[in-house]
């Protein structure tokens, strides 16, 4: 948990990312002036309209009205919630965040227990050079780099390991315990990992969170996963997920496997780009957290009966989350055949050709369907139907939803299309009509270094008692004390405040676009003038209607 983050550290943080990096890394950018364009991607449209600027470090589409900052970019495109969206950018720009101040309970410290996670995973690595360990990991034809990429260990035979290595003290005993590494059973504790091969599951910033272990024969069970632990939470961990990152940062791709040896014959054959679930179905929190890291996410499954359901399953946890900008696809494997089986047998080439002929999310999804239900008469087509309206309608993605309906129509011979549900938000109607204040506003967001000339003026503008007047002094204040805020973190500055809204609305360049370029100093000066000039004939009326009758004669 990131504690409370000031809007100074906000301003530092959105100071050393560059917008357009971030968004080049995401989408194609074109150099255009100034600025930057890209095809939206917040709607679908065959000419960019959306705009990258690099000194107001903020992105517009003129098309659907999107725009804001690199934080509202990262929530709006990668689906961060603000602290994750805060937290990846501080990453980006190396800025330390504040820990949450935890009222009540304090948060445990968990350093402790990864320190010991650590330690162990050195540990068991160090005993993978025992003569039946080779022997295991050289009969699955598992190299000595892999072995070392992965952190592949062993856990030797016996009851204490670990626990004369590590579990000196009582404090370290229940370490051991807390980090899922000891049992502790009727007042005996003893190392929950006993002759297996160690695979050490690594959380997204490369530390050790827990094991998975095998048997080196056929005992049941094969697999023994560490509990859920402070640090472990199965069903958003993914195997291989650091490993993958660390061999490229930004994955085009991602291939969602079963198991641990599926990812690590995978990457001995060149593709380093594959995960593992642990043990578990895919979660949605999986799903969302592959969107985040990378651009197509295929599924893969052995082709048998339980393979096709595990897809089936797969694709339905999918659809409330999935959109047209990350495209799933499945890859059913031939039957018996996992991808370790399959990329030993054909070589990474071969898997790749299969990776790309993998069926997308719509071709499978009306595939299955049509096998289930063949529109074979009347009552069956109102049967496929129904079952695919339950669930295109899930896919909170319009634009995908519509043309899944479109094509539902087609083989169905509607004329009609189903309509897309939930409608979309209608877009806000740019009101481009301004008050003065809020003109200023908007201008001062757009160019900063305009304030210059605004601070010389009387402030009489100020005791006027209307909207946006207290906002435009709060503005015009910021920008005194900074004046190398860029838009971007100008409008930062207010999210969370009761005028985050229409901060965000002023910031919006469509609303002064009418006013060319050169004009806008005058502009901006008229409008503040004008101000002054309606305040101080406010003042003289004031003056003269609590003025007794001696003072109006004397004054004139
Ligand atoms: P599989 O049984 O398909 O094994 O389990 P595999 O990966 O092909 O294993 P090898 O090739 O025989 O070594 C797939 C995954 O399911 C989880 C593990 O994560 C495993 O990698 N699993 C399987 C368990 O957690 N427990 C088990 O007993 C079996
Ligand atoms: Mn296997």
């Amino acid at each position: 948990m990131i504690g409370w983050i000031t809007p100074e550290l906000k301003s530092r943080i959105l100071e050393r990312v560059d917008l357009v990096a971030l968004i080049g890394r995401r989408l194609k950018l074109r150099p255009v002036g100034a600025n930057y364009q890209a095809l939206c991607p917040f709607h679908v449209e065959k000419t960019a309209s959306f705009h990258v600027s690099p000194t107001r470090q903020t992105y517009h589409c003129f098309g659907c009205n999107a725009h804001g900052n690199a934080i509202d970019f990262l929530i709006e495109y990668d689906r961060l919630s603000f602290p994750e969206a805060i937290e990846e950018l501080a990453q980006l720009a190396g800025v330390e965040l504040p820990l949450a101040h935890q009222a009540a309970a304090p948060a445990p410290d968990l350093a402790p227990l990864y320190q010991v996670l650590e330690q162990a995973a050195a540990l068991y690595y160090q005993q993978v050079r025992q003569p039946q360990a080779v022997a295991y990991l050289r009969q699955r034809g598992l190299t000595g780099e892999m072995a070392l990429a992965f952190g592949i260990g062993y856990a030797p035979p016996g009851w204490n390991f670990l626990l004369e290595q590590l579990g000196n003290s009582p404090q370290q005993r229940q370490l051991l315990i807390d980090a899922g590494l000891v049992v502790e059973r009727d007042q005996h504790t003893y190392d929950r990992f006993r002759d297996r091969i160690m695979f050490p599951i690594r959380n997204r910033r490369g530390q050790v969170v827990a094991f998975g272990g095998r048997v080196l024969g056929n005992d049941e069970p094969k697999y023994l996963n560490s509990p859920q632990t402070p640090v472990f939470h199965k069903g958003q961990a993914l195997y291989g997920l650091f490993e993958a990152q660390r061999h490229n940062r930004y994955l085009q791709r991602i291939v969602v496997v079963e198991g641990y040896l599926d990812v690590i014959a995978l990457a001995q054959f060149g593709v380093h780009y594959a995960v593992a679930t642990l043990g578990t179905a895919t979660t949605a929190e999986h799903i969302k957290l592959l969107q985040r890291v990378a651009g197509e996410i295929v599924f893969c499954f052995d082709g048998d009966q339980a393979g096709q359901q595990a897809a089936w399953k797969a694709l339905r946890t999918a659809l409330p989350v999935t959109d047209s900008k990350h495209p799933l696809r499945f890859l059913l494997l031939p039957e018996k055949q996992d991808p370790d089986s399959v990329v030993r047998s054909e070589g990474g080439a071969a898997f790749v050709e299969r990776v790309e002929q993998a069926q997308l999310l719509s071709d499978f999804l009306f595939d299955q369907l049509t096998a289930r239900y063949p529109p074979t008469s009347t009552e069956h087509q109102a049967r496929l139907s129904a079952e695919a309206r339950k669930l295109i309608d899930q896919i909170p993605d319009l634009e995908y939803q519509r043309f899944l309906h479109q094509r539902l129509a087609k083989l169905l011979e509607l004329d009609e299309p189903f309509a897309t549900k939930p409608r979309p938000p209608t877009p806000q109607p740019i009101n481009t009509h301004l008050t003065p204040p809020q003109r200023i506003i908007a201008l001062l967001l757009s160019q900063p270094p305009l304030a210059a000339a605004l601070l010389d003026q009387p402030a009489t503008w100020r005791t006027l008692d209307q909207p946006d007047i207290p906002l435009l002094a709060d503005l015009l204040s910021v920008i005194a004390d900074n004046p190398e805020m860029t838009t971007a973190q100008l409008v930062e500055y207010w999210r969370h405040q009761p005028a985050a809204d229409r901060m965000r609305r002023l910031a919006n360049p469509a609303l002064i676009a009418h006013i060319p370029a050169s004009g806008r100093d005058s502009e901006c000066l008229g409008a503040l003038q004008a101000l002054n000039r309606e305040a101080e004939k406010l003042q003289r009326w004031q003056r003269l209607r609590s003025a007794t009758p001696e003072q109006l004669f004397n004054k004139n």
